[in-house]
């Protein structure tokens, strides 16, 4: 059975409850509520009546794609879901997406929030541990600071999957579904290579600077090495330059991947390297929210008036919207409608007592790609078995056929992106 998760079938549950507390209307428990910044709340809010407008006429077409649905299979278990937090963009999708997923496969729900604090996340899981929920999907905040609560789920026989960032140092992970995170970042290296046809630079140089994402978050890395393996041959050679000399993980990081500190960051970096004209070429984000960052400090304090590229991941609606007028130059796109089908179709195997394996993708009938891994990823107890799917670069000249033809966003008559759910 074919399964298209266009979102359609998805979007009437997560207009209502993305940002309305992000329902849990069977039980969100302890803490979760939570509680971005209050400048999320308000472009949430706004962002929720766009989205409930638009999603209503796509809803239309979902009846058709919800006869293709499973039947209802969960039998009164629990999922408890453990989400980083609300105040970047996609963690709000991803916990609506997975809700609607698993409910509508008759499970009950239970999603928390945890702010970005990782003392908070760990009272969240032991909230969901003591729910006795039957199965726990967590997205860490710190990948370092879960070992011990889920060593205590380990111990009440609850399996986990680690979602979309891997746990480290604990064995009671079962699996990790994620995108191909290596990728991601090779894609923006690849991009930027491109766009400046560093391959027939000649004699040209290029100014670059790198904008990394959160150290506590195992994924930033992969991305950081992903770009960098791609554009360090140019920098070896010449052909780019890095005028403030950040070539470091350590020193591009981003603690929380925080817009305000990208931001404060390039200032610096703007002041200190090219206030006196020169001029920068390309900057390499490692996701949207730092991206937006990056962003506006070009805007405010760069001297220059060539467009800088600047790569973004995730197709957060702001920096779509920077896509549109020129000021951001391309985002790496992330299905989590289909990471969430990925997590449901797993975490059903895995309740059925089943020992998942590639077979996994074969037998599921999903209509993306996925792949099997059973060697990138290991957490310090080992290679936790990943299934990772395919991520997608979308620029201004593709994303109505990436982005709005397959459902998972909707463009206004002004031509900015709005995302389904
Ligand atoms: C990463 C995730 C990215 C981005 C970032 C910020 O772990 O893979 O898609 O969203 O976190 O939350």
């Amino acid at each position: 059975m074919k399964k298209r998760i266009v979102s359609t079938l998805l979007c009437t549950a997560m207009a209502a409850s993305l940002f309305a507390g992000c329902g849990s209307t069977a039980a969100t428990s302890g803490s979760s509520s939570s509680s971005g910044s209050s400048s999320s709340a308000s472009s949430a809010a706004k962002e929720e009546s766009t989205s409930s407008a638009s999603s209503e006429a796509a809803t239309e077409s979902a009846d058709t794609q919800s006869s293709s649905a499973k039947p209802a299979s969960g039998g009164g278990q629990t999922i408890g879901i453990s989400m980083p937090t609300k105040s970047l963009e996609r963690w709000n999708r991803d916990g609506s997406y997975l809700q609607d997923q698993f409910e509508k496969a008759g499970y009950k729900v239970e999603l928390t929030y945890s702010d970005n604090k990782s003392a908070q996340q760990n009272n969240d899981i032991e909230g969901l541990i003591a729910d006795k929920v039957d199965l726990l999907v967590v997205a860490a905040i710190d990948g370092e600071a879960l070992s011990q609560v889920l060593n205590e789920a380990k111990d009440a026989g609850i399996p986990v999957i680690a979602y979309d960032r891997l746990i480290m140092n604990t064995d009671a992970i079962s699996y990790y579904v994620s995108f191909d995170n290596y990728t991601v970042g090779k894609l923006q290296g690849e991009f930027v290579a491109k766009q400046l046809d560093l391959d027939n630079a000649g004699d040209k140089t290029y100014n670059i600077e790198f904008t990394a994402g959160d150290p506590a978050d195992n994924n930033a890395t992969f991305f950081f090495n992903g770009a960098m393996d791609v554009l360090k041959p140019y920098i070896d050679k010449g052909t780019l330059k890095v005028p403030s000399g950040q070539t470091e993980f350590d020193q591009v990081a981003t603690a929380q991947w925080d817009t305000s500190t990208a931001m404060k960051r390039f200032q610096n970096i703007l002041g200190s390297y090219y206030s006196d004209g020169t001029q920068l070429d390309a900057a390499v984000c490692s996701n949207d929210s730092t991206a937006l960052g990056v962003t506006q400090a070009i805007e405010s304090d760069y001297a220059g008036d060539n467009n800088v590229i600047i790569t973004g991941q995730d197709g957060d609606e702001a920096n779509l919207a920077n896509i549109v007028d020129g000021k951001q130059t391309m985002t790496v796109y992330k299905a989590v409608a289909n990471e969430a089908v990925v997590t449901l179709d797993l975490a059903e195997a895995m309740l059925n007592g089943e020992k998942p394996d590639d077979s996994l993708i074969s037998k599921s009938g999903w209509d993306f790609d996925c792949s099997y891994d059973t060697s990138s990823y290991d957490n310090g107890t080992g290679v936790i078995p990943s299934y990772l799917l395919v991520p997608t670069v979308v620029t201004k000249d593709n994303m109505d056929k990436e982005l709005v033809d397959p459902g998972y966003y909707t463009k206004d008559d002004k031509g900015y992106l709005h995302p389904v759910g």
